[in-house]
């Protein structure tokens, strides 16, 4: 499949390659497609990745990553165009973080409304799934830890679009837990908040949620 990438930092970066090393075609935008980080990322992700504009990522991929900073997100959007990504499944993996107090950040929406129910707005006419949100990007793709895969827990209003992400989650090693429309993303962002404010109280990122049943 063809995979658009909205987002150079570590999670586009990781996710990238973790898509190419599946087989698939990896597409990176951005504000600017020359800058080293992506030409580097091109480079070592080899024949199945390519970079470009946020608008020609976009148009290029069948399902769509989301994952930029959320400050940038709207201006992410306007600049990928919500045409681009009609029909689309976009995966967000987006924490509203807010730094303007330092570390750790606070969330920036909540309780009530989320990044999730506003890209979804922004993007009326795609599937959004929210996803990889609450673990940190080192493991993303093949999670390991003593006691069995974490869990992922993912939201959407779309059945088929989180079909199709929760074949890419186990693809990566995940175990996937739906739990339910898009304004679930109102308890996964402030559930990372759990793992961002763990991993500085522990100086680690070696953590992930699972949920126990009997
Ligand atoms: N880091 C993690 O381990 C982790 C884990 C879970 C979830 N998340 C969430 O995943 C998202 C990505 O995190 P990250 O650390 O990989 O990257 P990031 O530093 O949060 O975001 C980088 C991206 O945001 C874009 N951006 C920033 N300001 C912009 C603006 N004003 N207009 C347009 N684009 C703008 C940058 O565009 P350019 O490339 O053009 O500069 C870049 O592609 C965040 O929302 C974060 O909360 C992160």
């Amino acid at each position: 499949m063809k995979i658009g990438i909205l987002g150079t930092g570590e999670v586009g970066q990781v996710l990238g390659a973790g898509f190419a090393n599946l087989g698939h075609e990896v597409k990176m935008g951005s504000r600017d497609p020359n800058q080293e980080k992506v030409k580097a990322w091109v480079n070592k992700t080899g024949a199945k990745a390519s970079s470009g504009a946020f608008a020609e990522a976009a148009a290029y991929g069948e399902l769509v990553v989301l994952c930029t900073l959320w400050a940038g997100t709207e201006n992410v959007i306007r600049l990928a165009d919500p045409r681009n990504l009609a029909g689309k499944v976009v995966i967000d993996t987006i924490n509203p973080l807010d730094f303007s107090a330092g570390v750790p950040p606070k969330l920036a929406i909540g309780h009530t409304d989320s990044a999730g129910e506003q890209v979804q707005r922004w993007l009326p006419d795609s599937r959004v799934v929210k996803a990889f949100n609450t673990v940190g990007n080192p493991h993303m793709i093949k999670p390991e830890f003593p006691g069995g895969p974490p869990d992922m827990f993912i939201c959407g209003n779309d059945d088929q679009a989180k079909e199709t992400v929760t074949g890419l989650l186990k693809a990566f090693g995940w175990s996937v837990i739906d739990m339910g429309g898009i304004e679930e993303a109102r308890y996964l962002e402030p559930l990372a908040m759990l793992w961002i404010h763990h991993y500085f109280r522990t100086n680690s990122g070696n953590h992930a949620f699972k949920l126990l049943r009997k």
